[in-house]
């Protein structure tokens, strides 16, 4: 232990630093340490558990005796910082930047439109970076030039698991794969290098040029040198150890023993942290990695013996390594599927600092939900314990029975078995006779991992073909993650199989005593699903051998693995071996027409600021330097509905460590109000006063001096509630009703009712009386969470930097919170890290708590919510309950439609109020005949819900889809005819919308509609799937197309233009740029604009513009950016400002050019400026009362494949055509519909935003919300941005691409329903049920848990049974 030194050395970019180890915390993360010790802001906290990779860096190690270095990512918000002693640490900002140049991966990822907001873009640069790091030390050919020996399947995995919530994943995968050797350039999309239709050659030579020689060195030769002459590399501090040799652990950990030294940790990645964010730190650390007994892998006959500080991603090379060795074929198999299925446990850069041990630790001592044990425990693996210094060897059973391992014990070893060797004699390939079969399942959300599984099992078996069929000689199965203390042996169904020949009614029996074998404690969720899953499983593995009799063939037993490489693979190509191997995504096509008419507005530039996004220069929130005696604010929130605040105390008397102040409503300054959200639709308070009304409430603030401290102390905040007298909490809509707990709505935003309904239902031939639907909410997941920085300023004034999507109105709840005029605040906004609503009214008290405790402390207070605090009050989208009623005719035309809805607002208005409005205006897509409805927004104890993309309109046009599908399924007519039957005429669509539904020529829906069946193909793939269906017994597929009518409406804006001495201009909108290319759009515009005063040197203006922050002092009014106009609005004011400073030119200029034969735009403008000419314009744009609003028109046809053994969806292909008028700037818009229709696949299939019975949001990490993944998307994605032509009403000919893409959304949800069908149809075949009942509830979202239920949970069972009644055998 004493070799060790207490300083820290490691280098960051390149860059040496030097640290005492004592000076830290042996709890520093490697991210705290690179944001507040460096200067670099590219590591962005967002989730700080590892789940959503934006904090992604390399890692690179030195090995001074074989002189090697080895790159991997890590996830900096994991990584301990005392554990990168004598590492190289490499963020983007190290890979290239704005003055040296960028990297091809930043200028790739800006050009192939991949970075939107740009939160999650450093990150994923990095993953990048590892990969061609890594592919380079690949054997074989060199690739062709300008290219990596990454494959494209390689490039699409670097990113797994990383999050985007703004692009869809679509143009990520393209930037990866544009240095993929084995890359078809036909299949890279959009992108600002070349434009369609050029050759391979041109296209390779447009992109920016890549030489992996060229690449930065990832570790430093200096700390090269420096390791090789460190007598020893370990760091021995006063609270981190890390011991050399076993035997310097045994004595670290004797001493610790003799001080009872419960504070100590074994730590090896410390990913475990992730999960369990355990609040109090330990004072001492031991690390595991450097001891050679548990960092080592060994292999002898008996198998191999994994260190148990060994890394999952080392494990994964050693058990792929392992295949190529002397096994046998079966030996290899077991090793080369373990290792596949660890593929899939977390993320790459988890996996590369997770070790095996700490998994099998984390099981056995705390009852996760673990992969490995259940696979480890199916092949019959041991482990090496060394408990109070006594060295054990057990069996994993043995292990994971016994009680909770203390922090004094430790896991030495992991012996996995080898198979190979089995006694059983194997007989050749051809002929098999005896055969060891291996499999290992795992059911979670994302396929490709990054979710745990609701269950996962893994089968061992040896069996044997006779003249009978196959016998089952032995079997171990082994079921886990499903709800148990630990993974389980199904010992009743191996002892029952042991022997048996296998046979349908064998199977029968086996299945039955799964059941009863795989139970899920009581209180688990999905616990029946769970344990059909079992069921699931176990027929996988076995039904193929039953259903073949004696031959089971080797393409079924290597099935997912690589073993038969060689024959699988084919050579396409013959400069450079291409290899088909499955990719993530196949390709898609995207096409747009750039319209020249305003040029270069329509040209799908790079949108603004993307490189530096790439390369993390740009500046957040959370990235501006904090000034000196900057304190941090974290809010104490409720977690009851309804009580009144008794007491707000710590368990200890004592503060927590750091904590300066906690702020109330007691705080609120003279003249001041308690108020934390002010709009022209309501206010709310900032901090609860008598009464909390929801639980996510505010209460109070916690003021620290660093954010760990103030998050620390404010989870360790005890809030003394008292409830008595006080009536029940309202907590559903129902409850509100009967208590007529209501928020009105103002007159004008009341939706119109369209007809006479009972005139309607007098007309219709059928009709479905009070159906009930129930749509959930919905959790935003920006990257960046809330943030402010609030700074005080000279003469009682405050300057706040707020991650905002309404500065302005964040800047009058300001003065209004404090009582000061409002020309004592500024705030100021440059960008938001994603805000799709959610940065809207609910950045106003993140601002406000700053400011007043800024104002009361006299310091400057920032705060950046960390990611539970901030999923428990966000609110989110507004649930609600819907029951309809509708008439229709015989043929399908309906009628008739009346709703009741119930809409639940939480208990603040916020802008529920447009919700109404909202959801019936995206409603009325269909002509419905008449329509009334009866709308309540209910005042609920829940947390105030709030603006979501499409807020009102995607729950609208989703119930509208659900009323057809009832429709057509009472009928028995196909869903998309019903659909097309009640499409609106324009006289219906003028009848709907009035003033909004523009001129006949507008209306295009009619015209996708036709288009889109032709481009999707819709009929023929109609068809096959038919046949599909009828082929496949497990999975279904569905196809639905569904349209879209969204209304609009822009609003007023401000703006200015300036245009500096040398030419160069800067722009202030009020518009915000959250990632949708708001400034892109404005720089285009400006650049038009400017360039019809016709001189020369105006081509390349659009470089030579700049957009700056909003500063709500400098331009005021700048209203909320929202609704998906503000680009346009923001647009046409900047077109009149240029318009202003045009004519005030133009006389200039004519006086110019009469003197000289030239005239260029530099010198027009230094005449401009020396003759005194106010360069300088702004104006307020207020749109026409009439043509401000007007509908948007897009259609989806989407196709998914439905497993009906495990629920799992896959959406196959998804094709769309949306009308964006005449698109300033197609990239964007193509992004802006990718990324909506992304994120509204996220509502309808996989984000469950739950709360307890209390109303508290329980999905409040990525561990419980999953968000859309890379392998969720649409395999193939087709979008064409429709260039709908000249509108002479809307600016510039544009229409609105932020949000009604989402609305299409729906049809990934309608395809899943129509594939259910198909299963249920089968189903009921199989159960011999005569009436087939094709209508159904499908949730959403639409999850595994939820498809299989509809599937039928019993599915095998009773596909079983009517195999045993057919066949007439038992
Ligand atoms: C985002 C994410 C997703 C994940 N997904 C999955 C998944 O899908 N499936 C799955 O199986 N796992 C999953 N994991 C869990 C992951 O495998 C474990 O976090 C990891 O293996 C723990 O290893 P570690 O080295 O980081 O352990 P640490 O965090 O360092 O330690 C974990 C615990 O074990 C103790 N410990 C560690 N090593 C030893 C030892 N040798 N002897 C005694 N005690 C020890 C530590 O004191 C600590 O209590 C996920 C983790 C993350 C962060
Ligand atoms: S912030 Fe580290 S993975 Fe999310
Ligand atoms: S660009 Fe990926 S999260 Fe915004």
């Amino acid at each position: 232990m004493e070799s060790g030194k207490d300083v820290l050395v490691f280098a960051v970019n390149g860059k040496r630093y030097e640290v005492s180890s004592d000076s830290l915390h042996p709890s520093t993360t490697l991210l705290d340490f690179l944001r507040s010790h460096t200067p670099l802001k590219s590591v962005k906290l967002s989730c700080g558990e590892g789940g959503c990779g934006a904090c992604v860096v390399l890692q690179s190690t030195y090995d001074p005796v074989n002189k090697q270095v080895e790159s991997y990512t890590v996830n900096a918000c994991l990584t301990l910082v005392h554990s990168v002693n004598y590492c190289a640490i490499t963020t983007t900002e190290g890979l290239g930047n704005s003055r040296d140049g960028f990297h091809p991966i930043h200028e790739r990822f800006a050009g192939f439109h991949a970075s939107q907001c740009g939160f999650c873009t450093p990150g994923m640069c990095v993953s990048l970076f590892s990969a061609l790091v890594n592919a380079e030390d690949k054997k074989g050919p060199d690739p062709p030039t300008g290219f990596s020996k990454l494959t494209v399947d390689e490039a699409e995995k670097s990113i797994a698991g990383h999050f985007c919530r703004c692009t869809g994943y679509r143009p990520i995968a393209d930037a990866c794969k544009s240095f993929a050797s084995d890359v078809d350039m036909e299949d890279l999309g959009i992108n600002s290098f070349w434009k369609k239709g050029e050759s391979d050659e041109a296209k390779i030579s447009k992109l920016p040029f890549y030489n992996p020689k060229d690449d930065i060195c990832a570790y430093p030769e200096f700390l090269k040198v420096e390791v090789d002459a460190a007598m020893c590399l370990n760091v021995n501090g006063k609270s981190w150890h890390s011991p050399l040799t076993l035997k310097e652990l045994e004595s670290s950990i004797e001493i610790d023993m003799a001080a009872d030294g419960t504070q100590t940790r074994l730590v090896v990645g410390d990913t475990g942290m992730g999960y369990y964010k355990e609040l109090d730190h330990y004072e001492n650390y031991i690390d595991l990695k450097k001891v050679p007994e548990l960092s080592s892998i060994r292999r002898d006959h008996t198998g191999i013996v994994i260190g148990a500080a060994v890394t999952i991603s080392h494990a994964i090379l050693a058990l792929d390594e392992e295949t190529k060795g002397v096994q046998s074929f079966e030996g290899k198999l077991i090793y080369k599927k373990i290792a596949s299925h660890l593929k899939k446990i977390a993320t790459e850069s988890v996996r590369n600092s997770a070790s095996i041990g700490g998994n099998l630790v984390m099981a056995q001592r705390f009852s996760f939900p673990s992969d490995i044990v259940t696979i480890l425990l199916c092949v019959g693996s041991k482990v090496n314990l060394m408990t109070d210094l006594r060295h054990e060897n057990l069996t994993l059973e043995e292990f994971l029975s016994r009680p909770s391992l203390d922090q004094r014990s430790v896991l030495l070893s992991i012996q996995v078995p080898c198979w190979g060797s089995l006694t059983y004699n194997f007989s050749s390939e051809n002929k098999p006779e005896t055969r060891l079969l291996f499999k290992t399942y795992r059911a979670s959300s994302r396929p490709l991992g990054n979710a745990l599984p609701y269950l996962n099992a893994a089968f061992i078996a040896v069996v044997s073909s006779t003249d009978d069929g196959v016998v089952i000689k032995e079997i171990q199965m082994a079921f886990g993650a499903f709800g148990t203390k630990h993974a389980k042996r199904a010992s009743a169904v191996e002892n029952y199989l042991a022997g048996k020949v296998l046979s349908v009614g064998v199977l029968y029996e086996a299945v039955k005593l799964i059941r009863d074998d795989v139970v899920p404690e009581k209180g688990t969720s999905d616990a029946l699903y769970r344990s059909s899953l079992a069921v699931s499983y176990l027929f996988q593995f076995l039904y193929p051998m039953v259903e073949t009799g004696t031959i089971f063939s080797n393409s079924w037993l290597t099935e997912n693995t690589e073993l038969d490489s060689k024959n699988n693979n084919k050579k396409v190509d013959n400069k450079y071996p291409r290899i088909q191997k499955p990719t993530i995504l196949s390709s898609g096509k995207q096409v747009i027409q750039s319209s020249k008419e305003y040029y270069p507005v329509g040209e799908p530039i790079t949108k603004s600021g993307a490189c530096i996004q790439a390369s993390g220069e740009a500046v957040y929130v959370d990235d501006i330097p904090a000034p000196t005696n900057c304190l941090y604010g974290a809010f104490i929130y409720s977690t009851k509905p309804l009580a009144r605040v008794k007491n707000i105390r710590f368990s200890s008397n004592l503060l927590p460590n750091g904590v300066s102040s906690i702020i109330t409503c007691n705080d609120i300054p003279r003249g001041g109000q308690n108020i934390g959200v002010k709009s022209m639709l309501g206010t709310e308070t900032l901090f609860a006063e008598d009464l909390i009304e929801s639980t996510g409430q505010r209460v109070a603030l916690v003021v620290a001096d660093t954010q760990k401290h103030a998050d620390r102390a404010a989870s360790l905040a005890i809030i003394d509630y008292d409830t008595e007298n006080l009536e029940a909490p309202i907590l559903t809509v129902e409850e509100a009703v009967e208590k007529s707990s209501f928020f009105e709505v103002i007159p004008f935003l009341r939706p119109t009712q369209v007809g006479n309904f009972s005139k309607g239902m007098a007309e219709a031939d059928h009709s479905i009386l009070s159906t009930e639907i129930r749509l959930p909410s919905q959790y935003y997941f920006y990257m960046e969470s809330q943030t402010a920085l609030a700074i005080p300023d000279e003469d009682n004034c405050l300057v706040v930097h707020s991650s905002s999507q309404c500065p302005e109105f964040a800047h009058k709840t300001i003065a209004v919170c404090l009582g000061i005029p409002e020309n004592n605040v500024r705030v100021i906004t440059r960008r938001v890290g994603g805000g799709f609503g959610g940065k809207a009214f609910k950045s106003m008290p993140v601002a406000a708590a700053c400011a007043l405790a800024a104002h009361k402390l006299c310091r400057p207070v920032r705060m950046y919510l960390n990611r539970k605090a901030d999923m428990i009050m966000a609110g989110g989208r507004h649930p609600m309950k819907i029951t309809y009623s509708v008439g229709f005719k015989s043929n399908g035309k309906i009628t008739a439609l009346h709703l009741d809805i119930l809409i639940n607002a939480g208990f603040s208005p916020d802008v529920s109020v447009i919700i109404p409005g909202n959801l019936i205006g995206a409603l009325k897509k269909y002509d419905w005949g008449s329509l009334s409805f009866d709308i309540k927004l209910c005042k609920t104890n829940h947390s105030s819900k709030s603006a979501m993309r499409g807020p009102g309109e995607v729950q609208g046009s989703y119930i509208a889809e659900a009323v057809i599908e009832h429709v057509a399924s009472t009928l028995s007519m196909e869903v998309d005819s019903v659909r097309y039957r009640n499409l609106h005429t324009y006289d219906s669509l003028k009848l709907f919308y009035e003033l909004s539904a523009g001129e006949l020529v507008e209306y295009t829906l009619p015209s996708i509609w036709d288009r889109l069946a032709v481009s999707s193909c819709f009929e023929q793939r109609t068809e096959m799937i038919k046949l599909f269906n009828k082929n496949n017994i497990w999975r279904k597929r569905g196809l639905s197309r569904v349209p879209v009518v969204m209304k609009v409406m822009q609003r007023p804006s401000p703006g200015k233009v300036s245009i500096l001495s040398d030419g160069s201009v800067v722009v202030e909108v009020g518009g915000i740029e959250l990632g949708q290319g708001l400034w892109t759009k404005v720089k285009q515009v400006t650049a038009y604009a400017l360039s019809s005063i016709q001189c020369d040197g105006t081509a390349d203006l659009v470089e030579r513009v700049r957009v700056v922050q909003s500063d709500t002092l400098s331009l005021i009014q700048g209203g909320i950016t929202s609704s998906s106009t503000t680009s346009e609005s923001s647009c046409e004011v900047v077109r009149i400002c240029c318009n202003i400073l045009v004519e005030r030119l133009v006389p200039l200029k004519e006086r110019l050019q009469v003197q000289r034969t030239s005239l260029d735009w530099e010198s027009l403008i230094l005449q401009a400026h020396s003759g005194g000419l106010s360069l300088s314009a702004s104006s307020y744009f207020v749109p026409d009362s009439i043509s401000r609003q007007y509908l948007n028109y897009g259609a989806a046809v989407c196709e998914v494949e439905i497993d009906m053994l495990t629920g799992e969806t896959t959406i196959l292909q998804a094709d769309i055509i949306y009308d964006c008028g005449q698109s300033m700037n197609p990239a964007v818009d193509m992004g802006q519909i990718e990324g909506a229709f992304v994120q509204g696949i996220g509502f309808f299939m996989s984000e469950e935003y739950l709360t307890n019975s209390d109303g508290l949001v329980v999905s409040d990490s990525t561990w419980t919300y999953k968000i859309p993944t890379i392998d969720t998307i649409p395999k193939q994605f087709n979008v064409e941005v429709l260039n709908s032509g000249h509108h002479e009403k809307r600016i510039l000919s544009s229409k609105a691409s932020g949000e009604p893409p989402l609305l299409l959304s729906a049809s990934v949800h309608c395809a899943t329903r129509a594939a259910i069908k198909e299963a249920r149809k089968q189903y009921h075949a199989w159960s011999s049920l005569v009436t087939f009942d094709s209508m159904f509830d499908l949730d959403v979202p639409a999850t595994m848990p939820v498809v299989k239920q509809l599937c039928g949970l019993d599915s095998v069972e009773i596909y079983l049974r009517r195999l045993l009644s057919t066949s007439g055998k038992n």
